[in-house]
């Protein structure tokens, strides 16, 4: 059974996708979440994790002298529970150098726009702004850069005329998640290897 640590920001809609298609399918799965980690106390993201059951940790960067020491704290937080794959679902921090020398090739991330246009922490917006007819979700694995990580799969999703951030993100969302927990529950079960920029799932 792959062994999952999700780091969460927010309202963790795509985390709680993947704790119901646990809850439905159970080892048939393939994965189980053992921990969910945040940036921040009082967040959604967390209450859906204590009631599913799962154990949680929240590391502030304010609480650290400095965003190395915050690392630190993560890296050590999501080390004690073994992980072998860590989630990032809409998780707005950038992983540092300790995280990712500990947990390279196994931290996978979701965003909400068809990478690499619309990077960063206002994907939506972003798309928005631009004009684009058609933007999307990515599900990629995380390296030094900001959402530049090889690409494991993406999703098209329309820009209608009268869309405003939220509406987008919506349809976006309903998209991603359905893509989150498929990609996740695939490389569970059949594994993996990263090529260079190439995702490989056999
Ligand atoms: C998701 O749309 C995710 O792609 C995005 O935050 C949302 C979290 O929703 N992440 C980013 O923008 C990261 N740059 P959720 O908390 O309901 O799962």
């Amino acid at each position: 059974m792959v062994r999952i640590v999700s780091l969460v920001s927010g309202s963790g809609t795509n985390l709680q996708a993947l704790l119901d298609a646990i809850g439905h399918r159970g080892p048939s799965y393939g994965a189980e979440v053992v921990a969910v980690g945040a940036d921040r106390h009082g967040i959604e993201g967390l209450a859906r994790a204590e009631r599913a059951g799962v154990p949680t940790f929240v590391h502030r960067v304010r609480d650290f002298v400095d965003r190395a020491a915050w690392d630190r704290a993560m890296t050590a937080s999501v080390e004690a529970y073994a992980p072998d794959l860590v989630l990032s679902a809409g998780f707005m921090k950038i992983l540092g150098p300790a995280f990712m020398a500990a947990f390279r090739d196994r931290v996978v991330n979701t965003h909400p726009a068809l990478l690499p246009s619309f990077p960063g922490a206002h994907g939506v917006r972003d798309a928005l702004r631009y004009g684009v007819k058609v933007t999307g979700c990515t599900v990629h694995f995380v390296d030094e850069g900001v959402d530049t990580g090889p690409i494991i799969a993406q999703q098209a999703v329309p820009v209608e005329p009268d869309d405003d951030e939220a509406v987008l993100h919506e349809r976006i969302k309903t998209v991603e998640r359905r893509l989150l927990v498929d990609v996740v529950g695939r490389l569970a079960r059949d594994g993996y290897r990263i090529e260079g920029r190439k995702v490989y799932i056999p």
